[in-house]
């Protein structure tokens, strides 16, 4: 029996020539177990119509945005929440672009903005549109919000004379993707992960405190890789300016002392990954009021008192230790040797080693570098985006948990 029998998909067809190898992809859906409703776009109603759609797929299948029927059976929030996975193809270069800039002026873009549920598209446009700057803007955009994508192939394009990359995938590359979506999002169910990311902020004064460069990136990368393998995953996070990873619980701290207890609310959990950079000290005595400038004194001097080590906290013997502790140490100097010691020091499992020397783009960029440092020994690993290596780091997650009790 397939993995997918049973499970309910939103297939919204736009247009572009290849709409018409919709029908087969159904059909392989079908023959899966899996019951398939259907958007089309108007521009998808010049190449294919409802009626075969509705035939093939063995249900109505949803145009207009204002149909006072389909309003009153289902409601567009409805039809875009009651499945399991949402595929656009085609994707057209025009859906892609809504999307990417949140318009919601058809159903199908409606249905994209409001659903709570994962989305997977397979782009299909000329080659010259795929490459496109603003397509490929667009892209980024969807994949770093982690939409899916499976394809455009390179080769000959519908119209005559034109090669390159923008052919949609085969539908049994659609449905393979469709597949290794619900196996992943299956792989880790039922276990927890505790993830931590970006700064903390220390405070001096009602109005002043100490921070550093973390952006939050990568623990909010690592959170939502967790999360697409279907594990059940809270993000303690200071301060960013990133969106709360869907699918996640995200409780937003600001102090190192808050973001220990927020960690120790959300054991147990069979992982934890501390990825903050959590300030090392604090303001020793924090002013109840703003601090002035008297012309005649010296400037304040502030001291520091230490914070609380949540990485050694968290990794600590105990009942309720996650079964694996990973951490990263920041460094701008000897950085494997000091992951080496910094590890043993903090009796975590695993640290993710990262040079955050000036002139990286670590703190802030899209890519990072690091060197995995386990009991085992020190694995580097090739710079890779914040997203890549959070995937990269889940499946890894995966492999342990999956052998553990
Ligand atoms: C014959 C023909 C073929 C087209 N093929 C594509 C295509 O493969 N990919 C694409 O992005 N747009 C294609 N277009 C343009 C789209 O149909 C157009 O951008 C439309 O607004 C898309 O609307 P939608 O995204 O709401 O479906 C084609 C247009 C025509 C007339």
């Amino acid at each position: 029996m397939s993995i997918i029998a049973g499970k309910k998909l939103l297939l919204i067809v736009s247009g572009g020539i290849a709409a018409y190898k919709c029908l087969e992809t159904i059909r392989r859906l079908n023959e899966c177990g899996l019951r398939t409703r259907t958007i089309l776009t108007r521009a998808g109603g010049r190449f294919i119509t409802p009626l075969s759609l509705a035939a093939i797929s063995g249900e109505r299948v949803f145009e207009d945005l204002f149909s006072l029927t389909d309003e009153s059976e289902i409601g567009h929030i409805r039809l875009s929440r009651e499945a399991d996975l949402l595929v656009v193809a085609p994707a057209s270069a025009d859906i892609i672009a809504r999307m990417a800039h949140g318009l919601a002026d058809d159903l199908a873009t409606t249905a994209l903005l409001a659903t709570d549920k994962p989305i997977l598209i397979a782009p299909a446009m000329n080659p010259r549109m795929w490459e496109h700057p603003a397509t490929q803007a667009n892209m980024a955009t969807l994949t770093a919000r982690g939409v899916l994508s499976v394809g455009p192939n390179s080769g000959e394009m519908a119209e005559r004379g034109e090669r390159g990359p923008g052919r949609m995938a085969e539908p049994a590359e659609i449905v393979a993707a469709i597949e290794a979506f619900f196996r992943r999002s299956n792989r880790l169910a039922g276990r927890r992960a505790l993830v931590t990311s970006g700064p903390t902020v220390e405070a001096i004064d009602p109005v002043r405190f100490l921070a550093n460069r973390s952006s939050g990136r990568q623990g909010h990368a690592i959170a939502a890789a967790l999360s697409a393998l279907g594990m059940e995953t809270v993000l303690v996070s200071g301060p960013t300016n990133l969106p709360d990873p869907r699918g996640v619980t995200t409780v937003r701290v600001e102090s190192a002392v808050d973001m220990l207890a927020a960690c120790q609310a959300a054991l147990p959990a069979d992982v934890a990954v501390c990825a903050a950079a959590v300030a090392d000290w604090r303001i020793a005595r924090v002013a109840g009021n703003k601090l002035k400038k008297d012309g005649k004194a010296a400037p304040p001097s502030l001291e520091l008192t230490e914070n609380p080590d949540i990485l050694a906290t968290l990794a600590a013997v105990g009942p309720v230790r996650p079964r694996l502790v990973v951490g990263f140490a920041a460094e701008t100097e000897a950085v494997v040797d000091n992951a080496i010691a910094k590890r043993r020091r903090k009796g975590c499992d695993w640290m993710l080693a990262n040079d955050v020397s000036t002139g990286t783009t670590t703190f802030g960029g899209e890519d990072n570098t690091v060197h995995l440092v386990t009991a085992d020994g020190v694995e580097p690993w090739a710079r890779m985006s914040k997203a890549a290596l959070a995937e990269r780091l889940a499946e890894r997650i995966a492999d342990v948990l999956e052998k553990a009790p």
